[in-house]
């Protein structure tokens, strides 16, 4: 951030009493000297606005801080606004365009609204460079869009079920998302604590073959097997070794020839 006065510009010259005839004119000019009192006079919106959402453009700068150069008639109107890099320097975000295209309203900066027609990810991305990374990495469909497409608002949150069905009755957002990661949707990876029956949305007979078994697999969970990623198939030694003497199974086609099925042991 580039130093600026403050004391300095606390007062102004205004010139000589003009007709000006616009806006809240009709009052009579203070003297020679303009305050800063005397703003709310003339410009009572912006000052009122100013109060109420001025953030630190209320606290750590004051109008003539900002409008330093003088004041109608004696400085034309253009010279007055001030360029945001005379304070806003040297940082990633600083860089972009069209600072009043999000922060609409000088007086109430943090009041931010994405246009309609602008893509704001080069924006995000100067403070959420991690997301911006991680969707621009996994093409999907999700990365197609804008990411003012869910984030229409700064810091909302949509639900998954604004868009889209769920699996299966009943599933809510935070089910969603411990199988999707919102900017990766199509890698599916998941946590132990994932129920059956969100895997049964979709394999509701293994679930059920499963389930009604009478073997100790039937009380494991599917992602105590399948675990982390989904499509992951262990291999039966990965939990029990070689159980059996070599001899015994050399001639059989797999463990499965006896058990049947991880899903449906057979002892
Ligand atoms: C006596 C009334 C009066 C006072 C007091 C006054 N202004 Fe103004 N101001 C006006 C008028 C009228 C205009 C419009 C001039 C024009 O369009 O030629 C104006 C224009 C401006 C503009 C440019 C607006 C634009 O259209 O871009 C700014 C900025 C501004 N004033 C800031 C201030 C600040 C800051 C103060 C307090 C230090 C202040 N004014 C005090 C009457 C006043
Ligand atoms: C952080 C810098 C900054 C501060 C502080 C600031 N302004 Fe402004 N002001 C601007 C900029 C930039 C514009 C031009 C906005 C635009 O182009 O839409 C502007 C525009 C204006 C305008 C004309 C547009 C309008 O909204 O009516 C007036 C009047 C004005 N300011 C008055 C004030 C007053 C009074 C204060 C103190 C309460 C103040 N400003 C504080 C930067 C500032
Ligand atoms: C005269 C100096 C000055 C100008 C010009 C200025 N700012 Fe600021 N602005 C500040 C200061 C000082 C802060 C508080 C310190 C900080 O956050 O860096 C601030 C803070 C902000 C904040 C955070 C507000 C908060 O409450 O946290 C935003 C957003 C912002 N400025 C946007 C802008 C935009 C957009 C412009 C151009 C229209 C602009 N500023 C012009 C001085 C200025
Ligand atoms: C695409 C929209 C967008 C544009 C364009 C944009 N900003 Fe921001 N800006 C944001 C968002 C979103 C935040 C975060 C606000 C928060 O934390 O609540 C922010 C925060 C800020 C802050 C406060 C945080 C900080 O890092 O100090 C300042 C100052 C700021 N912007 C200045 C600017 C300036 C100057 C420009 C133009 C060079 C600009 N912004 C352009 C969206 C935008
Ligand atoms: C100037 C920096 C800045 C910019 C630009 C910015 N953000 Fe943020 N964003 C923040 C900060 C700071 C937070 C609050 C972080 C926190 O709460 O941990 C935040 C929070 C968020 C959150 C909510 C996080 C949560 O856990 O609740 C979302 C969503 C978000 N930003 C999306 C965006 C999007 C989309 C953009 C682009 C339009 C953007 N941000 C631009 C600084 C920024
Ligand atoms: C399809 C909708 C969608 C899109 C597109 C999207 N997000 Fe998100 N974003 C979300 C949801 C939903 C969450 C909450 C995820 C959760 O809680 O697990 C989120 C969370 C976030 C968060 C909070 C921290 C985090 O990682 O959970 C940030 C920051 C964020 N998004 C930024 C972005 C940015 C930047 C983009 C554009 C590159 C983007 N998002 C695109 C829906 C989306
Ligand atoms: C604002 C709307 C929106 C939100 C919120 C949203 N999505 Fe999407 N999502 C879409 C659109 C649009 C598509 C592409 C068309 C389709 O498949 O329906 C899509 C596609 C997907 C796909 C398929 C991806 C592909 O490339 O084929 C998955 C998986 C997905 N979404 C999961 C989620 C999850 C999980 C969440 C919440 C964490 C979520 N979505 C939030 C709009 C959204
Ligand atoms: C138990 C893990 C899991 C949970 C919980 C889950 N999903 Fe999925 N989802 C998947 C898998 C796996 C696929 C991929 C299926 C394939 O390959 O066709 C998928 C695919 C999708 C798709 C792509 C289109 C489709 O229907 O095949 C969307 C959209 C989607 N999920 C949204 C959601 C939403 C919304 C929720 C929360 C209500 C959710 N998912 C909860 C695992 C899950
Ligand atoms: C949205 C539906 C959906 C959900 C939810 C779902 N799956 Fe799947 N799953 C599929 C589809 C479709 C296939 C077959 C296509 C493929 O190979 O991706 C499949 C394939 C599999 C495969 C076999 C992969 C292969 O190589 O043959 C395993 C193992 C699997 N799923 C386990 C699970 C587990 C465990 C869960 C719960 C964490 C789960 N699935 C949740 C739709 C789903
Ligand atoms: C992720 C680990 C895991 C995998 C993979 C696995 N099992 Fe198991 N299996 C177990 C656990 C845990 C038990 C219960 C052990 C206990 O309680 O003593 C078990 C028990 C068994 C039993 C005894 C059942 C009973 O009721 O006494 C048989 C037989 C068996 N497994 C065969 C297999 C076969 C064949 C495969 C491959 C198709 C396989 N297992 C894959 C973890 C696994
Ligand atoms: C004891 C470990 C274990 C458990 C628990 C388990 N599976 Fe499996 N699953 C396996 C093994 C091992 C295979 C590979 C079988 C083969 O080689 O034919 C497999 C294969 C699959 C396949 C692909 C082949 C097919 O049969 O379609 C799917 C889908 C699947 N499992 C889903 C599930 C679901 C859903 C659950 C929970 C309801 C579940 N599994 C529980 C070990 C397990
Ligand atoms: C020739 C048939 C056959 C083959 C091949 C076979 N098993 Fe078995 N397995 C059995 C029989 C029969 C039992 C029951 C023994 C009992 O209850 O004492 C058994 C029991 C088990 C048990 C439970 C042991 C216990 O102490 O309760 C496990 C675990 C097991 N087998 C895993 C495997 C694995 C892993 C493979 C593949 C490497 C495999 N089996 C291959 C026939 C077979």
């Amino acid at each position: 951030m580039k130093t600026f006065v403050f004391a300095a510009a606390l007062s102004l010259a205004i010139g000589l009493m003009a007709p000006w005839g616009t806006a809240g004119a009709a009052q009579k000019a203070p003297d020679a000297q303009l305050q800063l009192s005397d703003c709310v006079k003339c410009h009572p919106k912006v000052v009122h606005q100013n109060q109420e959402a001025g953030g630190k453009h209320r606290t750590e700068v004051t109008c003539l801080d900002c409008h330093d150069a003088g004041h109608p008639p004696a400085t034309p109107v253009d010279k007055m606004i001030p360029k945001c890099s005379k304070c806003h320097e040297g940082e990633p975000h600083f860089e972009v365009k069209n600072c009043l295209d999000c922060h609409r309203n000088p007086h109430t900066p943090l009041k931010i609204t994405f246009p309609k027609n602008r893509k704001v990810k080069p924006v995000c991305k100067t403070c959420h460079a991690e997301q911006v990374k991680e969707v621009n990495q996994n093409p999907s469909a999700h990365a197609k869009v804008d990411c003012s497409f869910c984030h229409f608002k700064h810091g909302y949150i949509p639900s998954c079920l604004k868009c889209h069905k769920p699996h299966r009755k009943g599933q809510t957002f935070k089910d969603c998302v411990s199988c999707h990661r919102v900017h990766q949707p199509l890698n599916v990876a998941y946590g132990p604590n994932v129920p059956n029956k969100n895997c049964g949305a979709c394999h509701g007979k293994i679930r059920k073959l499963l389930e009604s078994g009478h073997t100790k697999h039937a009380k494991l969970h599917c992602v105590f097997c399948h675990k982390k990623k989904h499509g992951y198939i262990p291999a039966c030694q990965d939990c029990h070794g070689v159980p059996h003497p070599k001899r015994l199974i050399k001639n059989f086609k797999g463990c499965l020839a006896c058990h049947v099925d991880p899903h449906n042991l057979t002892k």
